[in-house]
């Protein structure tokens, strides 16, 4: 039963987990595998001769479509070079929804463009049941001059108070990259990125399975927003420092009895579908249109889009902050 393998991180080849966990029972795989590109993890070699590393992912690409509910999806995340061949195992199995681009520059190669965004390709087990929630990010906006980004003309008085529809194009969530804030793991995510993917794509008390969990932002992400979740990882170490960060993590990312996403002083994400209980919580700009130039307020008066987030034992949140200033210089 899936019970027993609920709230866990469990060490081992997450091939051999996998086969362990019965059919059709997870409601969100997501899978963020080693990239091939010889990356130095404490456990892995992460450089297979090509047909062995595609051999190796057909199978637990597989394990991940076979686990999965008939209303859930699944998110592969990699370089777009390895989705192009995700997509030809999955579209065997699965159902194609999106290829989401997120935006994250690396250092240029030479002889080629400088690759800018990573893949997460958006597959349903079963196209007319997949559960799928739309949900929006705050509206950008100058640092210097607080004035919405996009011109928006006449159109202005037609916008959300809260910010726009999430596209499959994702600019406002920054890779995790200074060593001094991470985890003592090559390549972890941002844990907002995490969870707009399960606020998307499940409900409280859901079942979210990542077969390569690192340092556990896959499961820290599911506990703060009221999920269950089942990490699968090889190395110890990765294990152990997951189980203590999960251990200081409560299921409390919400404002009222409403999950949302938290990021820095606002809010990244939240549902659609929330919004007109949260705008309760807000000090909306009269008319609307006032918007370009006044943002919506929290009733505490806390910040520019929402809330001050709760005290997190998560290291990431200053290296953001020290991020987006850079990238937004
Ligand atoms: C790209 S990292 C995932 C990072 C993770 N998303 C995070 O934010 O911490 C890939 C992880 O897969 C683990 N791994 C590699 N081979 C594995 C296997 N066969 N079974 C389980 N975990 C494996 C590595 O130890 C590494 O932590």
């Amino acid at each position: 039963m899936i019970e027993k393998y609920l709230n866990k991180i469990i060490q081992g080849d997450c091939l051999e987990s996998l086969r362990e966990i019965p059919d059709n029972s997870v409601d969100v795989t997501f899978a963020d595998p080693p990239f091939n590109l010889k990356k130095k993890y404490n456990s892995t070699k992460d450089s297979l001769d090509l047909q062995e590393y595609l051999d190796w992912c057909e199978l637990w690409i597989n394990e991940m479509v076979r686990v999965t509910k008939p209303t859930g999806s699944i998110f592969l995340h990699n370089i777009p070079k390895w989705l192009t061949y995700y997509t030809a195992i999955l579209n065997k199995s699965a159902h194609f929804r999106h290829w989401i681009s997120w935006d994250a520059p690396t250092s240029p190669m030479g002889k080629s463009l400088q690759p800018s965004h990573y893949g997460i390709l958006f597959y349903a087990k079963e196209a007319k049941q997949n559960k799928f929630y739309e949900v929006r990010y705050p509206h950008k906006r100058c640092r210097k001059c607080g004035y919405l980004h996009k011109d928006y003309g006449g159109k202005k008085g037609m916008l959300h108070p809260f910010g726009p529809l999430l596209s499959d194009v994702w600019t406002d969530i920054h890779r995790v990259k200074h060593n001094k804030y991470r985890d003592d793991h090559p390549c972890q995510l941002p844990i907002h990125l995490l969870e707009r993917i399960i606020l998307m794509s499940s409900d409280e008390g859901d079942i979210v399975l990542d077969p390569f969990s690192g340092t556990g932002t896959t499961a820290l992400a599911a506990k703060r927003l009221g999920r269950n979740y089942i990490g699968l990882e090889l190395d110890n170490e990765y294990v152990r420092i997951s189980e203590n960060k999960l251990k200081m993590e409560n299921p409390d990312s919400k404002i009222g009895d409403i999950w949302v996403s938290f990021y820095l002083d606002g809010i990244t994400t939240i549902r659609d579908s929330d919004w007109e209980k949260l705008s309760s919580s807000y000090v909306i700009p009269e008319p609307i249109a006032h918007i370009d130039h006044t943002p919506i307020k929290s009733k505490n008066g806390k910040s520019h889009n929402g809330y001050t987030p709760k005290k997190t034992a998560l290291s990431e949140l200053p290296m953001f902050l020290e991020e987006v200033l850079v990238e937004q210089e």
